[in-house]
């Protein structure tokens, strides 16, 4: 008997921007699995579902599952296939597992390694990926800026990618979408500008977006070197080449 092992996306943080699918999916679980970045740190996606398993009719099993964020090395790959092997395990009983993550699974999601290394060790485990709501689509909702109108292009850029990159990169889009401590746009003003965005070309930085304590910044590029930005994580920046009509009403300050 083989059981299931599906990814779920919890959305960017408001419990209400959970799909229906995904309520379904977490009420029918035999397992929720939780990712980590530690073991003695808290899950962000457990507290955005702790309301659904709390409402649930039956009890279910906590599987917490450390994930480290550094990108190399050989432990970290031994850990995946540690986890892997662990999922596996109970799957095999004929359990239905689902690992909850932030946005959506298949968007720099911790999940997709454990998910490639169920399926190359796995395969007789099935999968299953519910996709979330976003935090670039989110992050366009909370500052009310378009992603992408007729034939405008969209780069989502992780903002440690190396500058030349990132340059290179906008040279070609007409929004760009910053992920991973987006405050670090405001240090890469210059190498925007060499791709061809202007003093005048809108920015936006949301921070912990659609949670309670969300901070919106929107403004002109050239203002952004003002903005006293400190770093954060959980933070995206919009960037669009054209000016746009900002809704100074959506716009907080630190
Ligand atoms: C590992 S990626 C996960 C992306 C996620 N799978 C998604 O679909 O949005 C983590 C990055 O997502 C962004 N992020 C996730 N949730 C966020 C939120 N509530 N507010 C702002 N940024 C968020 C940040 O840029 C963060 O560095």
């Amino acid at each position: 008997m083989t059981g299931t092992f599906i990814g779920i996306g919890v959305g960017p943080g408001d419990p209400e921007l959970i799909t229906v699918k995904a309520v379904k999916a977490l009420n029918e679980a035999d397992v929720i699995c939780v990712p980590k970045s530690h073991a003695d740190k808290a899950s962000m996606a457990l507290g955005m579902v702790k309301q659904i398993l709390h409402d649930r009719q039956t009890p279910v099993e906590i599987l917490e599952l450390v994930f480290p964020m550094s990108k190399e090395n050989l432990n970290v790959k031994r850990l995946w296939a540690k986890n892997a092997s662990i999922v596996a395990a109970k799957a095999k009983t004929g359990k239905v597992l689902a690992f909850i993550t932030l946005g959506d699974p298949m968007l720099y999601s911790t999940f997709l390694y454990l998910h490639q290394n169920v399926k190359e060790l796995y395969p007789e485990v099935t999968l299953k990926i519910i996709p979330g709501v976003t935090s670039v689509t989110a992050a366009a909702a909370s500052t009310q800026l378009p992603l992408a109108l007729k034939d405008e292009v969209v780069a989502i850029i992780p903002s440690d990618l190396e500058p030349l990159i990132i340059e290179d990169t906008a040279k070609h889009a007409d929004t760009l979408v910053f992920m991973k401590c987006a405050n670090r746009v405001k240090m890469l003003i210059p190498n925007l500008a060499r791709a061809g965005f202007s003093e005048g070309s809108t920015v936006a930085l949301v921070k912990r977006c659609t949670l309670p304590e969300e901070k919106v910044l929107v403004g002109k590029l050239a203002d952004m070197q003002s903005w006293d930005i400190t770093e954060d994580y959980f933070s995206v920046a919009i960037v669009k080449r054209n000016p746009m009509t900002i809704n100074s009403k959506k716009v907080s300050t630190h």
